[in-house]
């Protein structure tokens, strides 16, 4: 057998295992045997680069190929559902359809809404060719890499598929996945998610599809925009599933409303036993030649609608309140309760917001409440009993002083929130500007919270500044560290000093400066000088730069302390210009556009990209008529390839790329970007440290 033919087998009989394993949940071999034919494959694939094909098994794992996204336009419009929340609102749409349908025979389709993220998948030939997000309807995001490290998505069909096909649907993650994945976030400092949607999003954007791979997602197709096999939407999900597409079968066909409603009510209850989250029912008119007659408004269709189940209520008692001050001030209301189930957790702590919404539910202690577990990983108070109060209840007033060093409190103008405003000496503020300072999008200091507390209380540090004077012998002396974790919080320190002047801006706290607007500011502004000496006016033009924060910028530097607190750092050596390796060594690349795909030898992708900026060239995501280069790695795309030579686009190798900028044969000495990934994270989040 040639290496050729064996690459083929192995190819066909992986699908086939992939598909029992993760479609029919029927595996026909052990992990270990799956494990040897993939390495098997894996190193004949190695062998042949020439063999490669992006649907092979072995892209499961996921590669590092095409980061950056390519925005793509939808075959068919992907458009979204209107929404129902009562039987009312079902037969006034029965009706609707009704009218156009007149005494003619048809049926719905019920299913479950699935809540994850939207995805459109591409195949020609039985071959996955892309994979797109739902973007704004038209043009989605080309996330094919990621889409092909999830299990559920098939990359070869199986049986009588269609030569074309476009198949939607939603890329969830599991709960027991979910909670699975956000324990391991926790346990290494990372943010856990508010909710399993949140993480299927965050996860599908990543920019390494490596990382994706590692993720719990699955693919729920439920609709096919392109040519169909059968006129019944119903039959052809069965059909769809016989190609390899996971499909959960628990859609029913009901021929009236009342028939809707009963499933409906049968899955509001049934749900909870799912594996995944549900967040309503989808009705669709079951014949595809109906829908195309009753056709789309401008957003959704006319023969389909969502009815969006309640969310999740717990009634209880609301014990007392607390008031948390978080790093910038502010004051956060927090309801302690009466422990109470709610959707799988017990619930002892709920948001109250601020003082606004207090005032206006005219919450009271003792009171019996409504809690609610909305997009959030926080339960809010919704509702008051209020018929349950007792005679006596008295009306609670907010407080007027920091609970944590006696301020008084005050209320910016427009704003919501409540403020404490000594900063400097409100140990709350004080450590949590810390805490945020050493964070891995900061300075990445591998500091928690508790040593914090301790550096804090030992006196040893007051500002985020005083960790830069702090000796090994400070530290081996506290409680719990030993020779290397001291050594270890030292170095970790020190190598904060090379974090770029973006981060730095990010990490120094100035209020309602967050990762996009540091960036921004640091790519026009190159150093923290020229941001201070900037006028009002050139700030707020600049772009992610609005009112709020031009006019934070300036409070910020009218504060000697901070100056001070800025001397100190500069004083020891943090970056606050923008320096190194993305500063133009020479302009041989002066004019030159270069997109970089695959992956190469001496240098990471984030390196390459630096070289070409440090070199005076432009590194660009997709490749059109305007490129100059296409810097072809290894495991490069066919498609970016195909592109290129229908654009008429240079291809180069990574050796000839050193020869232009004058480091042939020899490694480039550039200042090593730590690439981390960026999770996409839901603000809510940052009140987490509440619970
Ligand atoms: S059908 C043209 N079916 O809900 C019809 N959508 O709120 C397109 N969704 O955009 C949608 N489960 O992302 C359909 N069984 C299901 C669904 C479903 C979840 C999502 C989908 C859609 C959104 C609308």
């Amino acid at each position: 057998m040639t290496d050729l033919e064996r690459i083929t087998e192995l190819r066909n009989e992986l699908h086939r295992h992939n598909y029992n394993y993760y479609v029919k949940h029927n595996p026909e071999i052990s992990d270990f045997e799956f494990d040897k034919l993939l390495k098997e494959l894996q190193d004949l694939e190695q062998k042949h680069p020439e063999y490669f094909d992006p649907t092979s098994p072995t892209q499961r794992v996921g590669s590092d190929l095409d980061s950056g996204f390519v925005q793509e336009k939808h075959e068919y419009p992907m458009l979204s559902l209107a929404n129902s929340y009562s039987l009312e609102d079902l037969q006034e749409f029965d009706s609707r359809v009704r009218k156009l349908v007149g005494t003619r025979d048809f049926c719905y389709t019920c299913e479950l809404k699935y809540d994850g993220v939207a995805i459109s998948l591409q195949y020609k030939d039985g071959k996955l060719t892309r994979a797109l997000t739902r973007g704004d309807g038209i043009q989605g995001d080309n996330i094919t890499n990621n889409a092909k490290t999830i299990g559920t998505v098939p990359l070869q069909l199986h049986g009588n598929y269609p030569k074309e096909l476009e198949i939607r649907g939603e890329i969830v993650m599991p709960r027991k996945g979910f909670d699975a994945f956000n324990q391991e976030r926790i346990e290494q400092g990372d943010q856990p998610f508010a909710n399993p949607r949140n993480a299927a999003a965050g996860s599908l954007k990543l920019q390494s599809s490596k990382e994706v791979a590692r993720r719990p997602l699955q693919a729920n197709m439920y609709y096919i925009p392109s040519e169909t096999p059968s006129d019944s939407h119903y039959e052809n999900l069965a059909i769809a599933r016989s190609w390899g597409f996971n499909i959960p079968d628990l859609s029913e066909q009901c021929k009236t409303i009342d028939d809707v409603y009963a499933y409906i009510k049968k899955w509001d209850t049934k749900r909870k036993e799912l594996p995944f989250d549900t967040d309503g029912i989808v009705i669709k008119v079951d014949s595809i030649s109906l829908q195309q007659e009753l056709g789309m408004t401008a957003k959704t269709p006319r023969w389909a609608i969502a009815f969006k189940f309640k969310a999740e209520r717990a009634r209880t008692k609301l014990l007392s309140i607390d008031f948390q001050v978080g790093r910038q001030g502010t004051i956060t209301p927090v309801a302690n309760l009466e422990p109470v189930h709610l959707a799988g957790t017990i619930i002892k702590r709920a948001s109250l917001y601020n003082a606004d919404q207090m005032k206006e539910l005219d919450i009271r202690i003792n009171d019996y409440v409504y809690i609610e577990k909305g997009g959030e990983i926080i339960p809010k108070v919704v509702e008051i009993d209020v018929d349950a109060r007792t005679a006596d209840s008295k009306p609670f007033a907010f407080i007027t002083h920091c609970p944590e060093c006696g301020a008084e409190l005050v209320r910016m103008e427009d704003e919501a929130n409540y403020y404490c405003p000594n900063s400097k000496n409100c140990p709350p503020q004080i450590k949590g500007k810390i805490e945020h300072f050493v964070t891995r999008k900061a300075m990445d200091i591998a500091l928690a919270g508790a040593t914090i507390d301790q550096l804090y209380k030992a006196g040893l540090v007051k500002t985020s500044a005083d960790l830069y004077t702090l000796t090994y012998n400070d530290v081996v002396t506290l409680d719990r560290f030993a020779e290397k974790s001291a050594k270890n919080l030292i170095d970790s320190i020190q190598a904060s000093k090379s974090v770029p002047f973006a981060r730095v801006l990010y990490a120094i706290g100035i209020r309602h400066i967050g990762e996009t607007s540091a960036k921004t500011l640091a790519k026009k502004y190159k150093s923290l000088d020229a941001i201070q000496n900037a006028t009002l006016e050139e700030l707020q033009s600049t772009e992610d730069v609005g009112e709020i924060i031009a006019a934070s910028i300036k409070n910020y530097f009218a504060d000697p302390d901070n100056i001070q607190f800025i001397e100190k750092l500069k004083a020891n050596g943090i970056q606050f210009e923008e320096t190194g390796s993305t500063q133009a060594i020479s302009n041989v690349l002066e004019g030159k556009t270069i997109v970089i795909s695959g992956t190469f030898e001496k240098h990471s992708r984030d390196e390459m990209k630096e070289l070409i900026e440090a070199y005076g060239g432009k590194n660009v995501s997709g490749v059109s008529k305007s490129t100059t280069y296409l810097l072809a790695g290894d495991g490069i795309g066919p498609s970016k390839l195909e592109k290129a030579q229908s654009f008429g686009v240079s291809i180069i190798d990574e050796e000839t790329f050193y020869q232009m900028i004058g480091l042939g044969d020899s490694s480039a000495d550039i200042q090593k970007t730590p690439t981390k990934q960026d999770d996409q994270q839901n603000n809510a989040n940052q009140q987490l440290s509440l619970f």
